[in-house]
């Protein structure tokens, strides 16, 4: 059962992590490169949309089977886990900032056709994901190596 629980941790981690670097490293780039603001715009605020919806679902799993495995250690915490679940609740709020402060308006300016709105809104976006990337993969080693 412990295997299981870890197994839906790793699942979660992998699409949170494997999901902000397809979208930072290959899907903006790209959407920047060859479409304009009118088509770009949507197609990225439809994306995000769609993914945030999926990472809400991880975070259920991550912070859940985290809990258990908190639980089921009693005292004997090792402080890699420490470590982890820091950083994590740190990762969160980034993330709560991003769908909250920034992608509903971002939407909201897309449904009104205000590029420069929408635009700024991306920009402040992607500025928010590289450190969240970042943060998870120091998160994944910190995990691994202090294990
Ligand atoms: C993005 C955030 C997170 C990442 C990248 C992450 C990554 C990992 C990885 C890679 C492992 C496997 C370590 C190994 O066995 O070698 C692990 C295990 C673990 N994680 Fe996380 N984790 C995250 C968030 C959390 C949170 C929020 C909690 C607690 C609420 C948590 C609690 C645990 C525990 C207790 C284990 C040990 C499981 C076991 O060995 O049975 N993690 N995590």
């Amino acid at each position: 059962m412990n295997r299981v629980l870890v197994l839906l941790h790793l699942l979660a981690v992998i699409v949170w992590i494997g999901g902000m670097f397809f979208a930072h490293a290959c899907l903006r780039p790209v959407a920047a490169a060859q479409l304009p603001p009118p088509q770009r715009l949507p197609l990225l605020a439809a994306v995000l949309g769609r993914f945030f919806v999926v990472v809400g679902w991880a975070l259920v799993f991550l912070w859940g089977s985290g809990i258990i495995r908190f639980a089921q250690a009693g005292a004997a915490i090792p402080a890699s886990w420490l470590a982890m679940v820091g950083i994590a609740a740190v990762m969160t709020v980034i993330l709560a900032v991003i769908v909250f402060r920034f992608h509903r308006p971002m939407v909201a300016a897309v449904a009104a056709s205000d590029w420069p709105q929408a635009g700024a809104a991306m920009n402040t976006i992607r500025q928010l994901v590289l450190p969240n990337l970042l943060l998870g993969v120091f998160t994944v080693a910190v995990a691994v190596l202090g294990a």
